[in-house]
Formats: C-alpha cells, structure tokens, sequence
C-alpha cells in the first residue's frame, strides 16, 4: 500500500487485526526483511512496516535525510492510518529511528523492542566511514554496497550455510536507490547520543542481540537493557545482525512474549 506522508509516497504494509505493532527496517534493507515476523504475528496483531524514504517502494528523493523526518514520516503513517499508539519494533537503523521517534512523540508508544541496535552515536571514524560508503556508492552503485554490507549483516555461519537468505538480502541492496543509501548514511551520521535518553525510557522495552552480531554486539544490548528501567533482554542464539532473518522463529517468540505480556 502507498499513503502520502510529508509530501512522499511512502509504502507500508497493514496486515491483521488487534493491538498495531510497527516494525522498522534496517540499513539498506526495506520492510520485506520482516516477512517471516508479518507472516506470524499478524496472526494475532495488527502490523503495519513501512519502507523508509529512500528504500523499498517509498520515495527516494535526492536531498539531505535526518532520522526525525523517518520518525515524521512514522508519525504521519499513524496519522493516516488512524492509529493513537502503538508498540514499536526497530531493528538497527530501526532501532535508531525509535529513539528519534520516542523523543517527539513518547505518549504515542506503548512499548518499544530495540532490537540489533545501539544507544551511542557515531564516533569519528564511525562518520568518516559512512561518508566513505556514500562516495563509494555515488562512484560504483549500490552492487558494491552489497559487497561491504553482506558479511556485516550476516554471521559468516549464515554466509555460508543459508545461501537463500543471502541472495535475497543482496538483492535487496542492490535495488536500493543510491539516493535512499547516501541520505541513510548522512542521517545515520549525524545521529546523536541517545544513551541519556536510556534512564528516561518509561515503557516497557525489550531488546533483543543476536549473539554472533558485529556491528552492534552483545554488549551494545546489555548496555541498553541495563539502562532502560525493567527492560528485558534476549540474546538470540546463532544469530547475526538481522538476527530476525537468521533465526526468525526465535526472534518472533521473544517478540510474542513480549508482546503478550503488554496483553
Ligand atoms: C543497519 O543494519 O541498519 C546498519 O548496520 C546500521 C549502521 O550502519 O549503523
């Protein structure tokens, strides 16, 4: 589905009834990475992911993206789809977003899973770097995203044993706009530190690691967990960066029982 939102198309997808769970993708992915999670918790919940500006079937115009206009366009979806709150589900530049989105507009949240994410901005070299992928992708497309990021986003176990998975999360780089690619970079950039927001967190929060996770390890979630007053953590067993890829089944039943214990 297409909804005008803050002068773009944005487009989302809306499946099931009962209370809305909200999932944002990772980078350079779209809302396709949480088909396994759509499939099963729309059985019982109201899901709606959108693609962010500039990825998946959204609108990818060529300007400078910051993570509150994604928290925005968040915002404007709720809006359009007649939703006061909901519980909100982010993976990595996901994750990112939900701290941008719980700053402006926290009486919207009812509960928050941060998932393969961190609380702390960029360092400097974290920085250059992105300004390094976005020359890279500007110069050689976005085939040669797919080369740096695969082996990010996926544990090596998964690299070599779930060639299925990796074709298809390659794929999914490769038809990313390279507009959508430099403008995620600039907002991931220019992200700042959330980790004092952490202590102000009032709803309740899972956040859930894959254990094999390297851009954002184990230790990133505990120091989130042990933040965010009565959150809970699950560390994902076997499981990489898209760790609700690499083991969807356990990913989802960390996010049932969450959300059954907000029932
Ligand atoms: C993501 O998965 O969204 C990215 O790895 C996040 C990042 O580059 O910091």
């Amino acid at each position: 589905m297409i909804a005008r939102i803050n002068g773009l198309n944005l487009a989302y997808t809306d499946q099931g009834h009962g209370m809305p769970v909200v999932l944002l993708h990772a980078f350079p992915q779209n809302r396709a990475m949480w088909e396994p999670q759509v499939r099963a918790l729309s059985k019982t919940h109201r899901i709606i992911a959108p693609d962010f500006r500039g990825f998946g079937e959204s609108d990818a115009p060529l300007w400078h993206y910051t993570l509150d206009q994604f928290a925005d366009d968040v915002a404007g979806l709720l809006d359009h789809l007649a939703i006061k709150q909901a519980v909100l589900v982010g993976l990595s530049m996901g994750g990112y977003t939900l701290f941008a989105f719980y700053r402006k507009y926290r009486a919207r949240v009812n509960g928050l899973v941060l998932a393969d994410t961190r609380a702390q901005a960029d360092t400097e070299e974290g920085r250059a770097g992105r300004f390094a992928m976005a020359q890279t992708a500007y110069t050689k497309g976005a085939g040669a995203i797919a080369e740096i990021m695969l082996p990010k986003l996926l544990s090596p176990v998964a690299l070599q044993t779930k060639p299925q998975l990796a074709g298809q999360v390659r794929a999914t780089i490769e038809q990313t706009q390279i507009s959508g690619i430099a403008g995620a970079l600039m907002a991931m950039a220019e992200r700042p530190d959330s980790v004092p927001l952490l202590t102000q967190i009032a709803c309740p929060t899972l956040v859930i690691t894959g254990e094999l996770d390297g851009p954002t390890p184990p230790a990133d979630g505990k120091l989130m967990a042990g933040k965010i007053p009565g959150a809970r953590l699950e560390i994902i067993p076997q499981a990489g960066h898209l760790s609700n890829l690499e083991q969807p089944d356990a990913f989802t039943g960390a996010v049932r029982s969450f959300l059954n214990s907000l029932a």
